[in-house]
């Protein structure tokens, strides 16, 4: 069930038996010569929809789609929030959703660059309440971020298919994903040199020196729909899992 296309009552309804819900969280940033700008957002897009396709008790929330991608401002099409206006945001996100009886935020996330500040978020959120004086009346909250690619399972099932040069950014595995969903967006790229170099991440002027194709350690040319299909299913399987524990979790 996607919260963006049920109507108040459907999620009243919802609310009536459930608390939780799965937030896809990503980045809108170059990914190489052949990944799509949105890769990182619509990975755990993609599978939190499989995971959730004809299931009317786990609800997926809007995808947050811009993140912490300065460094990758050196690329066309990146969009970048700074870490203090991504943190509000998210805080604002669960305000609302805490406002209507949700409890149990479960953020999926796309971008290893986001991890800290989600993170930091959390803290912001939880403080609200740490720093009430004296007995509160906020809503009970509790945040998980999982990264879709550290699910169980699915590093075994990408080295599997991508022995070598899946990489670190603008990887095989999470073109692939992209590529099942978006067939008519593959783009054939021949990559040069086939693995890209590898190295730290500071600005954006510094990045495109040291990474000038936008890829670090992969050769996402090996990319297909197929490598795709076989993440998914795996990443799905185990994301209902994970999701149920956290729902459960004392
Ligand atoms: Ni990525």
């Amino acid at each position: 069930m996607l919260l963006h296309t049920a109507s108040w009552p459907e999620i009243d309804a919802y609310l009536a038996k459930h608390k939780g819900i799965i937030i896809p969280i990503g980045s809108t940033e170059q990914h190489g010569p052949n990944g799509l700008l949105g890769t990182d957002a619509l990975c755990p897009e993609i599978i939190a929809r499989e995971a959730a396709l004809d299931r009317d008790d786990v609800l997926i929330g809007p995808t947050f789609n811009v993140g912490q991608a300065q460094h990758h401002l050196g690329f066309a099409g990146t969009i970048s929030l700074r870490p203090s206006t991504m943190i509000a945001a998210m805080c604002d996100w669960a305000d609302s959703l805490a406002r209507h009886g949700f409890e149990r935020l479960y953020w999926f996330n796309g971008h290893g660059g986001n991890v800290a500040t989600i993170t930091a978020a959390f803290s912001q959120m939880y403080g609200q309440s740490s720093f009430a004086r004296g007995g509160h009346n906020l809503p009970k909250l509790r945040n998980n971020l999982r990264n879709w690619w550290e699910l169980p399972g699915v590093a075994d099932v990408i080295k599997d298919i991508f022995p070598v040069g899946d990489g670190s950014h603008a990887t095989a595995s999470e073109v692939s994903v992209t590529y099942w969903a978006y067939p008519q967006a593959i783009k054939r790229v021949e990559m040069s040199p086939k693995i890209a170099p590898t190295g730290p991440i500071l600005d954006a002027e510094d990045y495109r020196r040291r990474f000038p194709d936008g890829r670090i350690g992969s050769d996402p040319s090996q990319a297909t729909p197929e490598a795709g299909g076989r993440i998914v299913a795996k990443a799905a399987q185990a994301l209902l899992v994970d999701y149920e524990d956290f729902l459960k979790a004392a």
